[in-house]
């Protein structure tokens, strides 16, 4: 029987279990259960793959994100510019500072933040303090150059949401070290995954991440000495421990998964398929393989059925959600948001995923293509 998940971190836990195992024990001997050295050295090993001088860790990717906007003083009365095609944490954290978030269209060929759009939205609400927060979805770069330089014009903060995007760069710049801060996640089943929460801040500016440590701590600037308002996000020393082992195989990791969305691209493009778009000066890290399908849940269940799993990443936009639907600000008409969530499908992608899976991937696919070419 085939059972070929969408995503699978455990099998990235046992191609590397010998060395997690050896350091999680090395934690436990260690007695410090909370931050300590594994979680510096992890940071500083962090900001030298990114290419920047200080990583904060942290308890979650949603923290690193409410973090580096409260370090910037964000908060209520200012308004971020962010996209509404990502999960729904990017928005939940700009909320939880007390900003208003104001989401703008997607580019129809990357699925990244429309600058065109993001202009317009900027132009529309120039009054109040601002930040950007573009997401690099999917693992492919947003749009950096132009949005940084839209942030000069205007005289605004950009906080890179990084979560789907470990190691991709623009122009051999990573992501991360574009915007004044960016935020990670190290959810599982990330290019760089824990195992459990964990997130990290990162920057050039020394000051800011000092800001973003008082406030993962209570606002401590020392011990038990609030000098802000803060809450607790700390990263745990296992994590950090896991992540360092990690970090090491993670540019190897990310080519195994470029060379099966490769394999893929070979394969559907006589299909009518929508391939995933790779603008010519990044490297993509695939983070998710989305094409777009028509009759994509019919095709979704014919997979499933012959144990292949496959994910929607997102079924809604975070403006159609129950939960933001009616209340949250979004600038003009969301077109090209709204057109994807219909037909977007993520295939099986991760970097343990076999070439034998990728091939019965493939195979399956042309299956359901086959018979319906009978019916279309
Ligand atoms: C684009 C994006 N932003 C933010 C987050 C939040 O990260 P976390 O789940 O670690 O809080 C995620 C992860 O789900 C994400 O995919």
């Amino acid at each position: 029987m085939i059972n070929i998940p969408q995503t699978d971190p455990y099998a990235n836990y046992l191609s590397h279990k010998d060395q997690i195992d050896n350091a999680i024990l090395r934690v436990l001997d260690s007695g410090t259960y909370i931050m300590g050295n594994e979680v510096s050295s992890f940071e500083e090993e962090f900001a030298k793959f990114i290419g920047c001088d200080f990583v904060a860790g942290v308890a979650s990717g949603t923290d690193a994100i409410d973090l580096a906007l409260r370090s910037l003083g964000i908060g209520v009365g200012s308004v971020v510019f962010t996209v509404s095609h990502t999960a729904v944490a990017t928005v939940a954290a700009i909320e939880r500072t007390g900003a208003t978030p104001i989401l703008v269209d997607i580019a129809p060929d990357t699925y990244n933040m429309d600058v065109v759009c993001l202009e317009n939205a900027i132009k529309a609400y120039s009054d109040e303090s601002a930040a950007i927060v573009p997401v690099h979805l999917y693992g492919h770069p947003a749009d950096m150059e132009s949005i940084m330089r839209i942030a000069d014009d205007y005289g605004l903060f950009v906080v890179e949401d990084c979560a789907q995007a470990h190691g991709a760069s623009i122009l051999n710049k990573k992501v991360g070290t574009w915007g004044h801060l960016s935020a990670f996640s190290f959810y599982p089943t990330k290019n760089l995954g824990a195992l459990g929460d964990a997130g990290a801040v990162a920057s050039n500016d020394l000051h800011l991440i000092e800001k973003v440590r008082h406030l993962q701590e209570y606002g401590w600037t020392k011990r038990y000495i609030s000098e802000m308002p803060g809450i607790n996000s700390r990263m745990d020393p296992i994590q950090a421990a896991v992540l360092r082992i990690k970090l090491t195989r993670l540019d190897e990791e990310n080519k195994k998964r470029n060379i099966s969305a490769e394999i893929y691209n070979d394969a559907f493009s006589i299909l009518n398929i929508q391939l995933p778009y790779v603008k010519n000066d990044v490297s993509h890290v695939f983070h998710q393989y989305v094409v777009r399908v028509e009759h994509r849940d019919e095709l979704r269940e014919f997979l499933y059925e012959r144990g292949i799993s496959t994910g929607i990443h997102y079924p809604l936009p975070v403006h159609q959600q129950p939960a933001y639907n009616g209340r949250i600000v979004i600038h003009d008409h969301l077109k090209h948001t709204e057109a994807i969530s219909s037909n977007i499908l993520s295939l099986p992608m991760y970097s343990e995923l076999s070439s034998v899976d990728v091939d019965m991937v493939i195979r399956e696919i042309m299956r359901w293509y086959d018979s319906k070419l009978r019916y279309f």
